[in-house]
């Protein structure tokens, strides 16, 4: 039988380059190399406590505040997830009704139920070629406040799992003129503001609470994030939620992880990012050059509610290629050993972080310059065989539906997840009211949450994922062709 210690150890050898999180990307040569064992303690004298830092924790927080500009901020090993959940405890009461950018992470959901809360629903634009999600704009929040205007909180992910910024500055004023605050999950950019090739982070743009997973796009260890609060009233609470969302025993080690993060970047994040910029901008430009896998870049910003792009984040669309998304991944991972973060329908998603190689970079544009280049040669070899059909983007060819549409609502998320459950048939459940999370993974944002009505559309998406090889999680039964729903 496998063992996962042995598993992960066979892997650490493997020639595999991760194009993936985290953002340390095995990379031992910036980050220093450790032995877990040696120094793994618990909250003996000297080392201070996570809950109530009073010496070299404190001292961490500060350092962290200082380099990202915070009022305040506070280490996590629980993930984004533990900040978020705290963030939005500490800035709401049970039952206040919140706005919520309907392509949140989960945890923001997570939190909604916990909490009881009334959401109301933004909606991102959907950017056609790729088939993801576009920005969210000042506008239309402006308006859900003026309809709502006992909404306490708004909650947007900014920047999206590929790299979408909204409008931050104008979001904060929204918010503020309202009375609301403003809770940026930033868990895919704690990279931000050190260069100014990447987009500015929220903590300087007037959010109040902003969560970064350190973990996603630095050299940092899995579960490592910040939490920033720049609205000095809610620290106590803040406080009060981080000790019920984290560990009462947090991990030194991860603790650590985080030191040597910060560490590295107060000594060296000018040299680091220009240095991980020029890459970047390199492979950007050459990899413009290919004709038919098509990379999404600054060109599009200012279309689809795009106000910016990070790109650090490679979003790869396959369409008019004639292969999908997992089709282009697994050509990368077995004939190139490069393994990437993420696998749609219509795109495959690459992370790069400071942490990459020279090697690395390269081995991923000749990998996708001869993949073209087969791409090419199969549809010469083809003409006049190929239908316009096959060749025709994946959103025309297929019924592809916005990934996240306006559902009808039949109950708040905190009522449909206490209700009695039934098992259906997935296929047949049109109608009925969902009692689970549904996403394709990763990210984690859900297409279908606790509450919502199960469309037929919805079940069409869904399934056409399934069978072009997209990890549908929320489904179960031995087929996993099946869905909890309200009885
Ligand atoms: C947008 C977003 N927010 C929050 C999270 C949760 O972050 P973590 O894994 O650090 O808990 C994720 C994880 O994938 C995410 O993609």
């Amino acid at each position: 039988m496998d063992r996962l210690y042995d598993k992960l150890m066979e892997y650490s050898k493997s020639e595999d380059y991760p194009m993936h999180m985290p953002g340390h990307k095995r990379n031992t040569e910036l980050c220093k190399p450790m032995n877990p064992y040696s120094f793994d303690i618990t909250e003996i004298k000297g080392f201070d406590n996570l809950h109530q830092p009073e010496e070299i924790l404190l001292n961490l927080s500060e350092r962290i505040s200082r380099l990202y500009g915070a009022n305040c901020s506070y280490p996590l090993v629980n993930g984004s997830t533990a900040g978020i959940l705290a963030g939005i405890s500490a800035a709401v009461h049970p039952g206040d009704k919140v706005l919520v950018a309907r392509n949140c992470h989960k945890s923001v959901y997570h939190g909604v139920i916990l909490l009881d809360l009334k959401p109301v629903y933004c909606y991102p634009q959907n950017i056609e070629q790729f088939a993801l999600h576009g920005g969210i704009l000042p506008e239309e929040i402006e308006e859900s406040l003026i309809t709502h205007s006992d909404i306490k909180l708004v909650v947007i992910t900014s920047p999206t799992y590929e790299g979408v910024v909204s409008d931050i500055s104008e979001i904060a004023k929204v918010a503020h003129k309202y009375g609301a605050y403003l809770l940026v999950d930033e868990a895919h950019g704690a990279h931000f503001g050190f260069h100014k090739g990447f987009p500015q982070s929220a903590v300087r743009l007037g959010a109040d609470l902003i969560i970064q997973s350190l973990h996603k796009t630095l050299p940092s260890l899995t579960q490592t994030a910040v939490l920033h609060c720049n609205a000095g009233e809610l620290n106590a609470r803040i406080r009060k939620y981080l000790a019920i969302y984290q560990s009462s025993s947090p991990s030194y080690v991860l603790m650590a992880g985080i030191d040597q993060c910060i560490q590295l970047l107060e000594e060296r994040a000018e040299d680091l990012f220009e240095r991980y910029h020029n890459r970047l901008m390199k492979f950007y430009q050459e990899m413009g050059e290919l004709k038919y896998l098509r990379l999404l870049c600054k060109d599009r910003i200012g279309q689809d509610r795009i106000y910016d792009l990070d790109p650090s984040k490679l979003t790869i669309s396959v369409q008019g290629t004639g292969m999908n998304g997992h089709e282009l991944h697994q050509l990368l991972q077995q004939d190139y050993h490069i393994m990437l973060e993420m696998d749609a329908v219509d795109y495959v998603l690459a992370m790069t972080s400071i942490g990459d190689t020279e090697e690395g970079f390269e081995r991923l544009k000749e990998a996708l310059r001869s993949i073209d280049q087969k791409i090419e040669d199969r549809i010469v070899a083809k003409a006049g065989q190929i239908t316009d059909a096959e060749l025709a983007p994946m959103a025309q060819r297929k019924k592809e539906p916005h990934r996240i549409m306006p559902p009808r609502i039949d109950r708040w998320p905190s009522e449909a997840w206490d209700e009695p459950v039934k098992s259906v048939d997935f296929e047949d459940s049109t109608g009925e009211v969902s009692a689970a999370f549904l996403s394709l993974f990763p990210p984690g944002a859900p297409l279908l949450i606790p509450g919502e009505v199960i469309s037929q559309e919805l079940i069409d998406y869904i399934l056409q994922a399934k069978e072009q090889g997209i990890t549908v999680t929320g489904l179960t039964g031995e087929a996993m062709n099946k869905i909890e729903v309200i009885a």
